[in-house]
């Protein structure tokens, strides 16, 4: 993989400047990005939809609980509490197994299918899962494809790739192979498997494959950590759509400032992130006597970042395993709201600003289930 040519491709600063970022969606991350996370990062406002932590699928029709246990919201319309769509990412090979479960997302309420073809991991590679599918554009095109036929036709269907499994030299088939079976979106991790998660990503790669009129939009993804960069990361890859993984846990107001546009806005305050930390680790990662405190400190990690303040912090609790003595140290006085917004918006269509085929067909969805409620 080449080092991207610093300003050789396409992005000369006045363009990026010009640029402003359509949509943001916040990056589907197992063992991070669960619910409670979900929440709170959608309240903090800017995003256009998330997506779960992958259900991984084998041959089999997976039960309702799998699915209820890591997308909760199901139970609440397919949104989080802030009315943001939430998509159920599926992850396997084989193209029937996979169609059968969209299908049983979209019986369960989910408003849209999200397809991981971009995970490195050995052991879901070892099984055929994952970023090991994309050494083969037709296996990629196939399950794309079957999980499309078997899709209602007002059910958006979108799909994540990395460049390549250890060059991006097949890019142009993958994205021919997406695209040809009907995925309403693409977001492209801008590195290869063998990359992994390494700095740079390799924005420009996008480029070579945007076309002026796309029928599926392509949102480009890696290594975004600021207005700058999301303005970066278009003005390189051609695309006006981002989605934000590790840099929404790093500065949580980030999709809100990326959508303003003004690089100069500074991060909110570490004074008033202090209490949603506190809020999160009292209702989520202070009961599991083994493992108290593990997401919270994990976060920290992320957010030292942004916050001088989250180092200091994190060395404050890293040893500690006693709830009462972190929360102590987190300075949590309870009772904090889960969002921004004081007052929990409902489900409703207006929340959506996309302007896609894909998010009309939320809107059209998240509409019938409104009117179902009422009904
Ligand atoms: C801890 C972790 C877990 C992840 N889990 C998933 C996942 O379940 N599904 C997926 O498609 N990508 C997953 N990813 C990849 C991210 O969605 C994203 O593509 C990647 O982190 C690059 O974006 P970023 O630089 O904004 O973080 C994961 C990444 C990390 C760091």
């Amino acid at each position: 993989m080449s080092v991207p040519l610093s300003d050789a491709s396409g992005s000369n600063q006045s363009h990026a400047d010009q640029l402003k970022t359509q949509s943001v969606v916040l990056a589907p991350m197992e063992g991070v990005i669960n619910a409670s996370m979900r929440e709170f990062l959608t309240g903090m406002g800017g995003y256009d939809r998330c997506v779960t932590e992958f259900v991984r699928v084998t041959n089999v029709l997976l039960p309702e609980r799998v699915f209820y246990r890591l997308c909760p919201e199901l139970k609440q319309g397919g949104v989080t509490a802030s009315g943001v769509p939430v998509f159920v990412q599926l992850l396997g090979s084989h193209p029937a197994a996979i169609a059968d479960n969209a299908a049983r997302a979209e019986s369960l309420g989910a408003l849209g299918v999200d397809l991981n073809f971009g995970c490195p991991a050995k052991t879901v590679n070892s099984s055929m899962g994952g970023s090991i599918l994309l050494r083969d554009p037709k296996i990629v095109g196939a399950i794309v494809s079957s999980v499309r036929r078997t899709l209602s036709s007002r059910m958006p269907l979108t799909v994540k790739i990395r460049l390549g499994y250890d060059n991006a030299d097949q890019l142009p088939d993958i994205v021919d192979a997406v695209r040809s079976a009907g995925a309403d979106e693409l977001a492209i991790h801008a590195r290869t498997k063998f990359d992994g998660y390494k700095p740079p990503a390799f924005w420009h790669e996008v480029s070579n494959v945007m076309q002026p009129t796309d029928s599926s939009p392509t949102r480009i993804n890696g290594e975004i950590w600021s207005v700058a960069d999301a303005k970066k990361a278009c003005a390189q890859s051609g695309c006006s759509t981002v989605m934000l993984g590790r840099g929404a846990l790093a500065a949580p107001d980030l999709a809100r400032r990326i959508v303003a546009g003004d690089e100069t806005e500074e991060a909110m305050p570490w004074e008033s992130l202090l209490p949603f930390i506190g809020h999160q680790f009292e209702r989520y990662d202070s009961s599991n006597p083994r493992y108290v405190g593990n997401r919270t400190k994990q976060w920290l990690a992320y957010l030292k970042r942004t916050y001088p303040e989250a180092l200091e912090l994190f060395s404050r609790i890293r040893t500690l395993h006693d709830p009462v003595l972190i929360a102590k140290e987190l300075s949590y006085v309870g009772e904090v709201q889960p969002s921004t917004g004081s007052t929990k918006r409902l489900p409703s269509a207006s929340n959506l600003t996309e302007s896609s085929d894909m998010s009309r067909k939320v809107r059209a969805s998240l509409g019938s289930q409104v009117s179902a409620q009422r009904r």
